[in-house]
């Protein structure tokens, strides 16, 4: 809604009809639950009843029709990707749109029966009820997914709703909310100051130097900690970053960097499961912002802490009351959140999409080459670096092998935690690769081998840990990767190319690497990207000359059925 200009909130889905009095609209969303499941967010027959139009999109339109009185039929299998839609009423939502168009579906339950008064308005090849409505009352579903890039015409329909049906005037530009952030920032630090742990991405610099303009420098500190989980050179880069920001100003003295590269990797010694190490880096973070504040008075009642977290980071970590856990992020563990309950954080950034955010740090006249950067996140190689236990060979299955390493993956809105499979060759086409992740709840991922050492057949899962030998390896093949990129061009046309290294290998070759070039717009969907063949043969010539490597995939896998990470 915001991207179409029109501003918008997200609320809980307890939120009662009576306190959405004077909105214009109303959108029920996706979400991981079945009506059928009590503990899944019901909805208010009142709601249903007002005057205001609706729109129910995947989970909300299941909702919609089973509050209603239709039915909703749990499905045997999931509907994971691309499908074919075929509109049977044309206008209204599907103004200006032709009869068929590709849509994005991610569900397993489905609307099985009408409620009284609807009419189905499209159906795909297995979705019978893919959209619904009733016209009179201003009421509209959809079973795909319209908000997500994979649906072309997803924003047009989105848009008629919005303004057609509702009748919304555009009333919103993040660029124009740069007095609004700044005037709530002073707000919220009622003459205290903010110190600042900067990450040197995208969103804690936006963050950071919304800061420094509302409050001054003399009012900001900020921090960069090394935790020795980063990629090559990012720690002088953000140095001179930071310098050139903060340019002669007066008072202006406060960026510095903290060394903590032995208290992360020695805390994550041991860790294997990717959530284990979230809480560790999370919790070491806490324990390194502890020290710091401790150490330079910052904990006194003149300062508060400053973060870039944004809107999808509060979403992603059940932030909503409903939305499921896919992940904890490392700005909301227990330390963090103590100080929330405090009252002594600020984050300006925290309802703001990415793309919002860029067009905020343009407006501050931020430099391209620092807002158009790939995002990485916070941890870092520790989430692109896998750990296992078992020493395990890969079983043969569906043209490849089945690799013995978990990776988080998530499908219909919920987390997921499987082995990949790695092809042999190129599946004939991308469809194909979402027909064999819903196919089997043995994998939630889907590579192709480009290069190995030796046959396949003889590679296996290595016990390995986050080692700092591991790091230096994961770090050269990603500056690899991130050279050739560059110099390529490709790298101006993805979202983020993340280099995993996994422990599948051989003794003297431990690890191999996995390619993840993926384009997305705000990292919640996500397609992998096809790579140029010269660019491909380019990276596996110089990836497989670094020490310790025993083979190179490429990872096919769009999001959902597999996040971006591997984690
Ligand atoms: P996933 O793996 O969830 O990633 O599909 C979505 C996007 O979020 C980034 N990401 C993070 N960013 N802190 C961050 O600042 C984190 O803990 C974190 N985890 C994932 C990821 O790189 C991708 O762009």
């Amino acid at each position: 809604m915001r991207d179409l200009g029109v501003y918008a909130d997200v609320l809980p889905s307890e939120t009662p009809a009576s306190e959405l009095i004077g909105r214009k609209g109303v959108i029920i969303s996706g979400g991981p639950g079945s009506v059928y499941d009590p503990e899944s967010p019901q909805l208010h027959r009142s709601l249903l009843q007002s005057e205001y139009p609706v729109l129910g999109i995947c989970y909300g339109q299941q909702l919609m029709a089973h509050v209603l009185g239709g039915e909703v039929r749990k499905g045997e299998l999931g509907e994971y990707g691309f499908a074919q839609l075929e509109i049977q009423a044309e206008g209204m939502i599907f103004r200006g749109i032709e009869k068929y168009q590709q849509v994005w579906m991610s569900h397993r339950d489905q609307v099985a029966s009408l409620p009284q008064g609807y009419a189905t308005i499209a159906r795909t090849a297995t979705c019978e009820i893919a959209a619904i409505a009733s016209v009179e009352r201003k009421h509209f579903a959809v079973q795909f997914h319209p908000e997500v890039a994979h649906t072309p015409s997803g924003s047009r329909i989105l848009s008629n709703f919005v303004f057609d049906v509702c009748g919304c005037k555009k009333d919103w530009d993040p660029r124009g909310q740069v007095a609004a952030i700044e005037e709530q920032i002073r707000e919220t630090a009622r003459g205290r100051s903010v110190f600042f742990f900067v990450s040197g991405g995208v969103d804690s610099t936006v963050a950071y130097t919304l800061c420094l303009k509302a409050l001054g420098p003399e009012k900001v500190h900020g921090r960069y900690v090394d935790t020795g989980l980063m990629r090559e050179g990012e720690t002088e880069f953000v140095r001179s970053n930071f310098a050139a920001l903060l340019g002669d100003k007066p008072g202006a003295t406060s960026f510095a960097v903290e060394d903590a590269s032995d208290l992360f990797l020695g805390s994550l010694a041991k860790a294997i499961e990717p959530e284990d190490k979230r809480n560790i880096i999370g919790e070491a973070f806490v324990q390194v912002q502890q020290r710091i504040l401790d150490s330079d008075g910052y904990l006194n009642g003149n300062w508060v802490l400053g973060q870039g977290t944004i809107y999808p980071d509060t979403i992603e970590s059940g932030g909503t009351a409903k939305a499921d856990l896919i992940k904890t992020h490392h700005n909301r563990v227990a330390g963090i959140q103590k100080l929330m309950d405090e009252g002594r954080i600020i984050e300006p950034l925290s309802s703001f999409y990415k793309d919002e955010v860029r067009a905020v740090g343009r407006e501050l006249g931020l430099s391209d080459e620092l807002l158009n950067r790939h995002p990485f996140p916070g941890p870092g190689l520790a989430i692109r670096c896998l750990c296992t236990n078992e020493e395990d060979a890969p079983d043969r299955a569906m043209g490849g092998w089945i690799l013995p390493v978990r990776s988080v993956g998530v499908q219909g809105d919920s987390r997921t935690y499987r082995a990949a499979l790695a092809l042999r060759e190129f599946p004939a086409n991308p469809e194909e690769i979402a027909r064999l992740v819903n196919s089997s709840e043995g994998f939630n991922r889907v590579v192709v081998a480009l290069w190995s050492d030796r046959s396949m057949a003889t590679l296996h899962s290595i016990p390995s840990r986050l080692t700092a030998e591991r790091l230096a390896r994961l770090r050269k093949a990603d500056a690899i990767v991130r050279r050739i990129s560059k110099e390529s061009g490709f790298d101006s046309q993805i979202w983020q190319f993340p280099v995993v290294s996994i422990p599948i290998g051989t003794e003297s070759k431990p690890d191999s690497i996995v390619l993840r070039p993926i384009d997305s717009v705000d990292g919640m969907t996500a397609n992998a990207v096809t790579m140029p063949e010269s660019l491909m043969n380019r990276l596996v010539e110089e990836l497989k000359n670094v020490e310790g490597v025993a083979a190179i995939f490429y990872d096919l896998t769009n999001k959902p059925p597999g996040t971006i990470e591997w984690e």
